[in-house]
């Protein structure tokens, strides 16, 4: 059987160490995965295009950074204690299975939304059996999906966050009165989160800890339609799936949706989205993640069915990605009205509004989330080289600003002369910022492999020829193709490059 692209991609990043299962030694635990050398490089090449993006292009947002471990009255205010659950059900031998998906998979109905009665009885009338052993299923039960535990003598109750976004609520009027900020505010965080799934699947597709992008913009309300990015990105074309096509696509028992192709203006004049606001966030994404090698045609923004959007959310329309296991969240942006100060206001009896020339606001808020992990899949899969004819080996073509690595240098010969000419232009570049590798070990085909497969955009070899003219030959990783440069020129050749890596 030919091997899923999925599995092609896995099978490159487990031989590179790429990323790897936790604890491998131990049978790993499912849901958890470390990054090697290079994913380490490609998941801080991912950050810092970002930050430069989202954070430090805009003199409104500022960065934090908090902890993974919060009280538990945090997650009491904002929900995740009660409804932070997926629906699950155990058969006699003990095994839990999550049904939504298991509905959804086997008798192709929409699971969102449904309580746990009505679940249990699409599983009754549906015959399903435990998928692990095929044994009947219990009653359909709410699974807590936070990592709980107890801090201290005094034990409190706390949990790993499932989502970076509740610090940012808690820590708002501190940054807000600290940076002396009016509204818009941003504030963003970069970090890990913690969601307990029943049963995670599809590599980093789906993880129990994982990496988010978070931005909170607080808004004054009066001002949702005064974005002051609209002027820049007013023009950007926007793939939206309406509600109503999904809607009409349900009643013909299809999930297979068309997209209309909006500028940020139309949507916001037409009210596709709920104002100028999300209408520029969503703009924003869109020029942002087709300069991480993925192709605007397999993005889409899905407006979220009522179902699957909370009470007090303003309207949350999801960035899908299309992947060969279908089309997956990628960002979630939601516009969450004041829900979550509201909510924390309550909770701790403290005044969280601003005071905006002499008027208390409690800002409005809308939030874009991106998953790092399953970010960094779509490059990973969207970037994916097969073998062919013209090159006997599989390749990733990263872009040059999230390569791991600038350039490789590679004696062509195992000769002592044209190594240390090698070795002294890879420390040169070095001493230039630059991030290269040295590689002597092997034919030179095999080492041009290997540097294709982890996506190195350049590679310089050094052969006889360098002895008598002082050039060395630079091979592009994306056409094979070989120029001849001075040795002297090359270091900078690969900064200016560098340079023009930058979005
Ligand atoms: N903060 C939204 C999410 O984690 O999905």
């Amino acid at each position: 059987m030919a091997k899923s692209l999925l599995d092609s991609v896995m099978t490159i990043c487990l031989r590179r160490g790429i990323l790897f299962p936790t604890a491998e030694v131990y049978g790993g635990l499912a849901g958890f995965y470390d990054f090697g050398p290079v994913g380490t490089r490609l998941r801080n090449n991912l950050i810092r295009l970002w930050r430069q993006h989202f954070i430090e292009s805009q003199d409104f947002v500022y960065e934090m950074s908090g902890t993974t471990l919060l009280p538990a009255p945090v997650f009491k205010a904002s929900g995740h204690l009660d409804h932070f659950t997926d629906p699950s059900a155990e058969c006699p031998r003990g095994h839990i299975t999550r049904i939504d998906q298991l509905i959804e998979e086997k008798l192709k109905i929409q699971a969102e939304g449904k309580s746990n009665t009505e679940l249990s009885e699409i599983v009754r009338k549906g015959k399903l059996r435990c998928p692990v052993c095929g044994d009947f299923l219990g009653d359909v039960k709410s699974f807590g999906l936070m990592f709980g535990t107890s801090v201290g003598g005094e034990r409190r109750q706390a949990f790993l966050r499932p989502e970076t976004a509740q610090n940012i609520f808690l820590a708002f009027k501190r940054i807000q009165t600290a940076t002396r900020s009016k509204l818009p505010l941003g504030v963003a965080q970069i970090g890990k989160s913690y969601r307990n799934e029943i049963s995670p699947r599809q590599s980093v597709v789906r993880v129990r800890e994982f990496g988010q992008m978070e931005i909170e913009y607080f808004i004054n309300p009066d001002n949702l339609n005064e974005c002051p990015l609209f002027s820049d990105l007013k023009n950007v074309q926007l793939p939206i799936v309406t509600q109503k096509v999904q809607q009409e696509a349900a009643e013909k028992e299809s999930t297979e949706y068309s997209t209309k192709l909006v500028t940020v203006e139309e949507a916001f004049n037409k009210g596709i989205v709920p104002n100028q606001w999300m209408a520029c966030i969503l703009g924003n994404e869109m020029k942002f993640i087709p300069q991480l090698g993925i192709p605007k045609e397999v993005i889409r923004f899905r407006h979220m069915r009522p179902e699957e959007t909370p009470h007090y959310s303003g309207g949350n329309f999801d960035l899908e990605i299309k992947l060969s296991i279908g089309w997956k969240e990628v960002i979630g942006n939601a516009y969450r009205r004041d829900h979550d100060l509201q909510a924390h206001m309550k909770e701790s009896q403290k005044d969280l509004s601003i005071d905006i020339e002499g008027t208390k606001v409690i800002p409005h808020v809308i939030e874009p989330s991106f998953g790092i992990e399953r970010l960094l899949y779509c490059i990973l899969e969207h970037t994916y080289r097969p073998k062919d004819e013209s090159r006997g080996w599989t390749w990733f073509q990263f872009p040059l600003h999230l390569a791991p690595y600038e350039a490789v240098f590679l004696p062509l010969l195992q000769r002592p002369e044209l190594e240390e000419i090698a070795r002294q232009l890879y420390e040169k570049s070095r001493l230039l910022n630059l991030s290269v590798l040295y590689d002597e070990r092997g034919r030179i085909g095999r080492r041009y492999a290997r540097a294709d497969e982890i996506g190195i955009p350049f590679a310089v070899t050094i052969d006889p020829q360098t002895l008598e003219d002082n050039t060395a030959t630079l091979r592009s990783r994306d056409t094979a193709e070989q120029i001849r440069h001075q040795l002297e020129d090359i270091p900078s050749l690969l900064q200016e490059r560098k340079q023009r890596k930058g979005f």
